[in-house]
């Protein structure tokens, strides 16, 4: 399945895909098709538009002869049902003693059904029967009877096989789900030794967001051997540091892993403004952006000190020397600085106070986080 997509001013993620689809028309013919019999020759009647390609696979599948025809029936603009029906155009057949099979793309309110009871029961048919591909059971709000359902989805708004959001959508061959839950997305930076990664897995836990490493990204594509990975490594062989395009599209790809999550904690990246652009760029195609980059401040005498005094029990000689712990922070400082205005200049840089103990920094970073 393809990913987020935008039609018109809004996004939407993939919902049902098209195996699916099939399963659930096949299902429905099966049980109109043993339900009325091999001797039976229905009319099946599709509600135009939305219906038409759920009606092609309906009619295609259908075991027996049978006629079909289509009317239209509008209700909708936008997003909400107005409530309001249009009149029925197009039915030019005579249904007297036919057995009618309506078929419907989606019932919703009930309001179009509502309209199609009024007109084909004062038909002198002789059996009427109603077929939905889809059905939102916790909008409808009429008593009226549905014979055969195929999917029951929740009340979000669908576009796909025949379903349009102001025109556009319906040639899509699989069900996509308007995407309205806003993510919370965090760039996290903080200095050598200001507990980063420890923050990063508390905030995470808390507010379930998914915490992407730049780093965990390249070790798993190239432990996996992906294409990218491969891609990847032959340029870390050569000594040369992974283009950004690269780079990007492994991010790209494990971002479209988690579509319904929260949001992401980005760790280790941007590196650099022009990283942070692309960020914007493939965020901005999901409808989703950066909110803000929240950086841990901390006076580097005192980080000195406390690493320094980690480096006399941890054994890592990176930890032992004070000329090499400060260039540490200068090539921190450097990268920061630059990221810090690309966020500043759209107000959306976050300074935290870093010393202190784990809860209370964690208590800091929530505050601000909170607010995003
Ligand atoms: P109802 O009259 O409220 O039951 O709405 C039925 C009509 O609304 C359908 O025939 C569709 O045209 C439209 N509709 C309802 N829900 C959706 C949706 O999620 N996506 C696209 N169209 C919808
Ligand atoms: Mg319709």
């Amino acid at each position: 399945m393809k990913q987020i997509i935008k039609l018109h001013d809004k996004f939407f993620k993939p919902y049902i895909g098209a195996d699916k689809l099939k399963q659930a028309v096949k299902r429905l013919v099966d049980e109109v098709y043993n339900d009325l019999g091999e001797d039976e020759e229905p009319i099946f009647i599709g509600i135009l538009n939305g219906s038409f390609m759920f009606a092609a696979d309906f009619v295609r599948e259908y075991p027996a002869n049978c006629e079909v025809s289509f009317v239209k029936l509008a209700s909708y603009e936008g997003l909400n049902s107005k409530g309001k029906v249009n009149e029925l155009v197009g039915l030019s057949e005579d249904l007297t003693g036919k057995t009618v099979v309506i078929l419907e793309d989606i019932i919703d309110t009930g309001n179009t059904l509502a309209k199609i009871y009024d007109i084909f029961e004062h038909l002198p048919v002789k059996q009427l029967k109603l077929v939905t591909l889809f059905f939102k059971p916790d909008v409808f709000k009429k008593s009226l009877h549905i014979d055969y359902i195929g999917i029951s989805i929740p009340d979000k708004f669908i576009v796909g096989y025949g379903l349009d959001y102001d025109g556009f959508g319906r040639n899509l061959k699989d069900i996509y789900q308007l995407k309205d839950s806003k993510m919370k997305n965090i760039v996290l930076f903080g200095p050598p030794g200001a507990g980063k990664g420890t923050q990063a897995s508390l905030l995470k836990d808390y507010y379930n967001l998914i915490h992407i490493s730049t780093g965990e990204i390249f070790r798993c594509n190239i432990r996996e051997k992906t294409e990218l990975g491969i891609l990847a490594k032959s340029y870390m062989d050569k000594g040369d540091l992974v283009p950004d395009k690269v780079t990007i599209e492994m991010l790209e790809k494990q971002v479209d892993k988690d579509l319904d999550v929260a949001g992401f904690i980005f760790d280790g990246f941007p590196r650099t403004k022009s990283q942070a652009e692309a960020l914007d760029v493939f965020l901005a195609k999901k409808g989703e952006q950066i909110d803000g980059m929240v950086a841990l401040e901390v006076e580097e005498d005192e980080l000195v000190k406390r690493l320094l005094e980690r480096g006399k029990t941890s054994g890592r000689p990176d930890d032992q020397n004070e000329t090499k712990i400060r260039n540490r922070f200068n090539e921190y400082k450097t990268k920061t600085e630059i990221l810090k205005e690309y966020y500043d200049k759209q107000g959306k840089y976050y300074g935290v106070v870093g010393l202190g103990n784990i809860d209370e920094i964690t208590r800091r970073l929530k505050k601000v986080i909170d607010q995003l």
